[in-house]
């Protein structure tokens, strides 16, 4: 076995609803870096797996009826059947129900009370009663009240034990700020800013109000609260502190967690001072990428925009999804799903620039030499272009791999594959096979096509491994020629290789209809925003109002002429507002969401006979209207031809 070692992990997701298209993105990038890893002869540990404990899965159990054990192991069998279907190699799957991880989470606790790490102390929120659910100040919504249902919260105490973060501070801002940890790293100094230096709060790490978690052996009245026994998944996957496994000397540290930006905190902070305070190393990086998003909303259950991965599979292939997955997201950036981006890309990338590539080639050998080149071939300068950026692909490839910048690996690939075809433009083979004394030229042109073909392909197997195998058929290459090795060089392929004729790789669609149907699809098939547990999360419909009492309030639209943060107050934002009589200023909680930027130039609707009232010392006149959205404000911007003042009705 090498000793280049290569251990990467996704989050472990939480089996509380079907997976969809967003959990895919995390999983598919990881399992594409473990291929690559693999090709270029490490010895690789993938990781992935559930996060099965919790208040939210015992009550949805206990909605259905079954135990919360039945309950995930129905939903870890549909993630499973998911993997296998978008073809993911993990080595390991690990579920936080596991015995083994169970024991090592109870040692790991001990561990840190021992050290003094933990300690019991009482933890004071707000609890809503109809939620049965702790709120700390800054996640009640913008009246002070549940950020769930929006009823009102009371003081309450319950006891915990709380793990200990301060000591690890100093240390923790500079594996962020002087470190290449966490990947963007322009998001480190947010971090420091937001957490680090405001003083780093103790983390609440049990829990009193349910059952469903590992009970923390030594006080038995007491569960552990996520993230001790999330985060430890990545080390007692590895065999630390159990006996399940015997690779934690192996494996870790990690090389590369890759999460989301929701749960970028976690990693970027209280991982590494559980680290710290355990006494062990620091994974290398952490990738943070971001959302899904359909619309422009981040893609989710409640509000019934989920993508169904196997739909599209089923349509498209899953290599398609893959790579139009994968294609879309910048490293940091969300990136928005939507099915025309989705056809277009198989349409131009896959169908016409690499499926044509691959037909028009495979055709020429056949038409032009009977399906086998013959050995004598004659060079020209035009060839050196396309042979040098087939030959740098390779390093280029894997400098982008290094980094988890997929989208840009991808682009690598495909920029070899359009010089390819700008290739066959440039030597024309058809006219080359008119002249019987050209037929030397012409093999060589042919040649540095399949070559081409073949560099692109083996790396582009890592990304898309269940089409390209139908390549190598295609092109005559067996095992021998497909490897890294061989990827890093030109004119491997033998001289007089034979190709055949293979089925079509990626069909041509017909984008109107694909996505009138997909849309249909995707209606249909996306669960009722009113369905079980979701409905939990919209806020019950009101009594019924007489139209007069709607006509009191006096909704306008408004323009943002401009914005800034109100200081010292971390929730609000003071907007000067063009109502079409004036300017207005109004105050407002949406700050967590968006930034002055965002909203400067654009056009939103105001309440603007609200009586004014002061928010932090400043006077606010006025309400902007937004929706609540998965615990976010989202404000709701109109049409920029509506003037300013126009009255809704
Ligand atoms: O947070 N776009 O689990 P989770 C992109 N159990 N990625 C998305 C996405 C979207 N719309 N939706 C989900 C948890 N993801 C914890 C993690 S780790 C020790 C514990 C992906 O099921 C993304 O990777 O809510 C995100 O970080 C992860 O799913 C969160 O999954």
């Amino acid at each position: 076995m090498s000793n280049k070692k290569f251990y990467i992990t996704t989050p472990i997701y939480y089996p509380s609803g079907n997976p969809h298209i967003g959990h895919c993105y995390t999983t598919v990038a990881c399992d594409s870096i473990a291929r690559y890893k693999r090709m270029q002869g490490y010895d690789v540990m993938f990781l992935t797996g559930t996060d099965e404990h919790g208040q939210k899965i015992e009550e949805k159990a206990a909605e259905k009826g079954v135990t919360p054990k039945e309950y995930v192991d129905d939903i870890v069998r549909i993630f499973k059947n998911l993997w296998s279907y978008m073809n993911i190699s993990y080595d390991r799957y690990i579920r936080t129900t596991d015995d083994y991880h169970v024991e090592a989470v109870q040692k790991i606790f001990r561990t840190l009370y021992d050290k003094g790490y933990i300690y019991k102390g009482e933890y004071k929120g707000k609890y809503c009663t109809p939620c049965e659910s702790f709120w700390t100040e800054s996640q009640l919504d913008e009246n002070g009240c549940c950020p769930e249902c929006h009823r009102e919260v009371k003081e309450a105490r319950e006891e915990a034990y709380f793990f200990k973060m301060s000591p690890f501070a100093d240390r923790i801002e500079k594996l962020l700020l002087e470190t290449d940890y966490l990947r963007p790293k322009t998001r480190a100094v947010e971090l420091v800013n937001n957490f680090i230096k405001p003083g780093l709060e103790d983390l609440c790490v049990s829990r009193t109000s349910f059952k469903w978690g590992i009970p923390v052996d030594f006080d038995d009245k007491h569960v552990v609260y996520v993230w001790i026994d999330a985060l430890s998944n990545y080390i007692t996957a590895l065999g630390y502190n159990n006996s399940a496994y015997n690779d934690y000397d192996k494996f870790w540290p990690a090389d590369v967690h890759m999460v989301a930006k929701d749960i970028m905190r976690f990693h970027a902070i209280i991982w590494p001072a559980m680290l710290m305070a355990l006494d062990l190393p620091l994974p290398k990086h952490l990738a943070v990428h971001g959302w899904i998003t359909f619309n422009g909303q981040k893609m989710s259950k409640s509000l019934g925009n989920v993508v169904d991965p196997l739909v599209l599979g089923e349509r498209y292939g899953c290599d398609a999804i893959r790579y139009h997955i994968l294609r879309e997201m910048a490293l940091g950036a969300d990136s928005s799903f939507s099915n025309k981006i989705m056809i277009d890309r198989i349409n131009s990338d896959l169908a016409n620039d690499l499926g044509n590539l691959v037909s028009r080639t495979v055709a020429m050998v056949i038409k032009y030499f009977d399906g086998t080149l013959p050995e004598e071939r004659e060079a020209e300068p035009i060839d050196g272009e396309l042979i040098s950026m087939a030959e740098a692909l390779r390093g280029n490839v894997d400098k982008f791999v290094d980094e988890t910048q997929l989208n840009n690996a991808l682009a690598e690939i495909f920029k070899v594959i359009s010089r390819a075809n700008k290739y066959i433009d440039e030597t024309a083979p058809w006219v080359l096979a008119k002249d019987e004394a050209k037929k030397p030229r012409l093999a060589a042109v042919l040649y540095n096509l399949l070559e081409s073909i073949r560099i692109s392909t083996t790396l582009l197997s890592c990304f898309m491994p269940a089409t390209m195998p139908k390549v190598w058929e295609q092109i005559g290459a067996d095992e021998s020629v497909i490897n890294y090795e061989a990827a890093g060089k030109f004119g491997v392929l033998p001289a007089n290789v034979t190709v055949k004729k293979g089925e079509v790789l990626f069909p041509r669609l017909d984008i109107e209809k694909e996505t009138e149907e997909l849309n249909n699809i995707i209606l249909k098939n996306a669960p009722a925003p009113t369905e079980d547990t979701d409905k939990a999360n919209l806020v019950p419909i009101a009594d019924t109002i007489k139209i007069d009492d709607f006509g009191k309030v006096d909704l306008r639209v408004a323009e943002v002429k401009a914005c800034e943060k109100v200081p010292k107050a971390k929730k609000l934002l003071c907007l000067q507002l063009d109502d079409g009589f004036g300017t207005r200023q109004v105050v407002s909680g949406i700050a967590k969401w968006y930034a002055p930027e965002d909203l400067i130039g654009k056009k939103l609707i105001v309440v603007a006979n609200l009586a004014p009232a002061t928010l932090c010392g400043v006077e606010s006149n006025g309400m902007i209207v937004a929706a609540d959205v998965d615990d976010a404000a989202k404000v709701i911007f109109v049409d920029k031809d509506i003037p300013n003042g126009a009255k809704l009705r």
